[in-house]
């Protein structure tokens, strides 16, 4: 299947397991659960840094594996037009029913669409100055799928366009700690095979985690990496299970801002966030 727009005449019903199941939930977490949204607000803060819209027309922003929507709901609300596409026809009815204003008036865009079908011409071959993507999605494909959606994404930029695609890593400390502190000692070295198994729902996934440098191996020749930089090094991401109380979230939060700058923390992180252009405008200064 090549990717549709959503929502469509005659669609099918969303799955009673995997990512349509968990749709409803996982559209809460935002504000259910404090470290998922920590995790959002700094990634935005590096988003902001790389890439403002520009004033003088139209700009848009592709949410690759957008999920429920919470990103594309802060896109849209700092001025952006806003694609989302996912797999998931639950996620995308969630997204749909949280951005509903912006869907009816056009800002937004939503597609159904698996990355094994993406191609340069998905979207109606619209262009895109920023192409984001966050929380796993790239975590469900093999290497060689990793790279050709990766070239194919960059290819979708406008000239000065940037890629911001954060993804979950191998080696992540402060859920390591987390769990050995819980006496949970094979959860807390679950992520460094690699690979993890998962049950999404009741459906069965095979997860790859990727170190910084083996995303850089990877991208070498395909993008410029600008820069990998780390988000959520000191705080247990949102699947440990971790909820901290609002004093350890203040300081968590100060904690991981004013390091957020430092590159190496990245082989520490939840997730890498990878800043990325293509490779024939990789002198352009970023905006
Ligand atoms: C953990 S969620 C992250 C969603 C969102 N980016 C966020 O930050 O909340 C992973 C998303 O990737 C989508 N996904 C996973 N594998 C996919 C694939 N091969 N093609 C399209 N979507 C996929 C799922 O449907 C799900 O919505």
């Amino acid at each position: 299947m090549s990717y549709v727009r959503y929502p469509r005449a005659g669609s099918p019903a969303p799955a009673a397991t995997g990512w349509d199941a968990w749709a409803e939930d996982y559209a809460a977490l935002g504000a259910s659960n404090p470290t998922y949204a920590l995790g959002k607000e700094l990634l935005h803060e590096i988003v902001d840094e790389v890439s403002a819209p520009p004033r003088s027309r139209e700009a848009w922003v592709l949410d690759f594996h957008c999920g429920a929507g919470d990103d594309l709901a802060r896109f849209l609300a700092r001025g952006w037009h806003a694609v989302g596409c996912d797999g998931s026809l639950g996620m995308l009815a969630a997204a749909a029913a949280r951005c509903e204003s912006d869907a009816t008036s056009g800002r937004l865009e939503l597609w159904h669409g698996r990355a094994e079908e993406l191609e340069l011409s998905s979207f109606e071959a619209r262009r895109f100055d920023l192409v984001f993507s966050t929380t796993g999605g790239f975590a469900y494909l093999d290497d060689e799928l990793f790279v050709r959606v990766h070239r194919l994404l960059a290819s979708m930029l406008v000239p000065g366009g940037v890629m911001v695609v954060a993804h979950l890593t191998r080696f992540c400390a402060a859920e390591g700690l987390f769990h050995l502190l819980h006496l949970r000692p094979r959860r807390a070295v679950e992520r460094w095979r690699g690979r993890v198994p998962v049950t999404v729902r009741g459906e069965r996934m095979l997860m790859r985690l990727r170190s910084p440098r083996h995303i850089r191996q990877l991208l070498a020749g395909v993008l410029h990496v600008w820069r990998l930089t780390p988000l959520l090094w000191c705080t247990p991401p949102f699947q440990s299970g971790f909820v901290p109380g609002p004093r350890t979230l203040t300081a968590l939060r100060a904690i991981e801002r004013q390091t957020a700058h430092i590159d190496a923390l990245a082989v520490l992180a939840d997730q890498v966030v990878c800043v990325a252009r293509p490779l024939d405008t990789s002198s352009n200064n970023a905006r």
